[in-house]
């Protein structure tokens, strides 16, 4: 293997990575693929909770967090869900829509790597595990790198290592340190899809640590429905992995504890239940540990025919839009992905291509185009490699 020519040399050998190379290796295209990992595709294999939801069939651009909220709609329409799926059919992957139009596989992750490596396998790609892409140098266009004992150049160099979220699965930064030796901006890269702190006041939630329910989480103008569940450090679950993405320090995130109750739902229930108190009616919508506590706050001791209707009307108002400030995250530890990332205005949306080094192509979640929870990210990984291997 040893300063051997290749036409290309794949840099991690993640979900974008095995992809772009078994891509460009069936176009006759000679590709070397480095990962320091002893194994490829880590993070798939524990994707899914073991089961890799490997897809989203609603997938579309406005899906996806970027500077250039553009950049992913030419990568995505070329290589779509539907793309996916029939090359996971093709190896008689059993899968299942889960909700949301999140695909799963029936069996295991390993099905998704094996499947890759096959991919891999018949583009003939050579693959070199273990050993961190160490020197990097570039002249007369080419790139020479070397991995341990691994010494090779190609005219095309593929930035493949992901982001920096979940390290001890061997995340690293290294994309954005070798873009910014190219000379390419790197756009602040955040934890994103993590779960949220509390502080201060909020921190009385922590005693509702294990409860869950089904919530609109807004920050900005997101907004996601799904489950939040409180924690022991602050608020987690999908509504809130979601709207961390959109979170920044400092802003606020409101939730709507009772997603199907119209506006004047406790004046209505007032007229219809008068003897009742706040408690008991927000237990029949919420878990009970959750409706005591919420009553608590609001602090409506007596029954709702004593309550004035102004102050039923501010108590609906505020389970609508129950405002926490969290104080942080559980950062890139506990982050799904990583938001921000190689500048999209640095690349071509056709190829992935550097547009002032020609050859270097950056692909998945080492670019700034972050997906929504539940198959997005891989499909970008998958998109943006198939971009980047029919130019390569
Ligand atoms: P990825 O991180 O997969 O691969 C990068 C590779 O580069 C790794 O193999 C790494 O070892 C290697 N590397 C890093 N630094 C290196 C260096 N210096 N030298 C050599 N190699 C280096 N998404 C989704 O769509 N559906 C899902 O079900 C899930 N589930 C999920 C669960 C958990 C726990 C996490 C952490 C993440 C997910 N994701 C997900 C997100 C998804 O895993 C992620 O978006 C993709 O793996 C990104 O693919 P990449 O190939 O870009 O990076």
């Amino acid at each position: 293997m040893n300063n051997e020519p290749y036409d290309a040399i794949v840099l991690g050998a993640g979900a974008a990575g095995l992809f772009c190379a078994a891509l460009a290796g069936q176009r006759g295209r000679r590709v070397l693929l480095i990962d320091h990992a002893p194994e490829v595709g880590r993070k798939i294999l524990i994707s899914g909770g073991g089961r890799c939801n490997f897809t989203n069939i609603h997938t579309a651009p406005e899906r996806y967090l970027s500077a250039n909220p553009h950049f992913a709609k030419s990568a995505l329409s070329r290589y779509t869900p539907r793309d996916f799926l029939a090359l996971v059919e093709r190896y008689d992957i059993a899968w299942h829509e889960k909700t949301l139009g999140q695909l799963f596989c029936d069996g295991s992750a390993r099905q998704v790597v094996a499947m890759l490596l096959e991919e891999c396998e018949q583009g003939g790609v050579t693959i070199a595990l273990g050993h961190p892409a160490s020197a990097i140098d570039h002249a007369d266009g080419r790139f020479t790198v070397q991995a341990g004992p691994v010494r090779a150049h190609a005219p095309a160099l593929v930035m493949a290592t992901g982001g920096p979220s979940i390290p001890k699965l061997g995340a690293t930064g290294f994309a954005y340190d070798l873009a910014r030796r190219f000379g390419l901006k790197v756009v602040e890269p955040r934890p994103a899809l993590v779960p949220l702190t509390l502080a201060g006041e909020d921190l009385l939630f922590r005693e509702l640590s294990g409860v869950s329910a089904e919530v609109v989480a807004h920050c900005h103008k997101a907004a996601f429905r799904e489950a939040a569940l409180f924690t022991h450090r602050g608020l987690s679950g999908p509504a809130i992995l979601q709207i961390s993405s959109y979170w920044k320090r400092g802003d606020t995130v409101a939730i709507d504890f009772l997603p199907d109750h119209a506006a004047g739902w406790l004046l209505e229930r007032k007229r219809t239940h008068p003897r009742a108190t706040l408690r008991r009616v927000l237990g029949d919508a919420l878990p009970e540990r959750l409706a005591s506590v919420l009553a608590d706050r609001i602090g409506l001791a007596g029954e709702l025919g004593a309550s004035t209707d102004k102050a039923l009307h501010a108590a609906s108002e505020r389970l609508a839009r129950w405002p926490f400030v969290p104080n942080g995250s559980e950062g890139f530890a506990k982050a799904e992905v990583t938001s921000g990332g190689i500048s999209t205005a640095e690349l071509s949306s056709k190829t992935m291509e550097a547009k002032k080094v020609p050859g270097l192509y950056a692909i998945g979640e080492a670019v700034d185009v972050t997906g929504w929870l539940g198959g997005y990210n891989f499909q970008w990984a998958w998109a943006s490699a198939h971009a980047a291997a029919q130019a390569i």
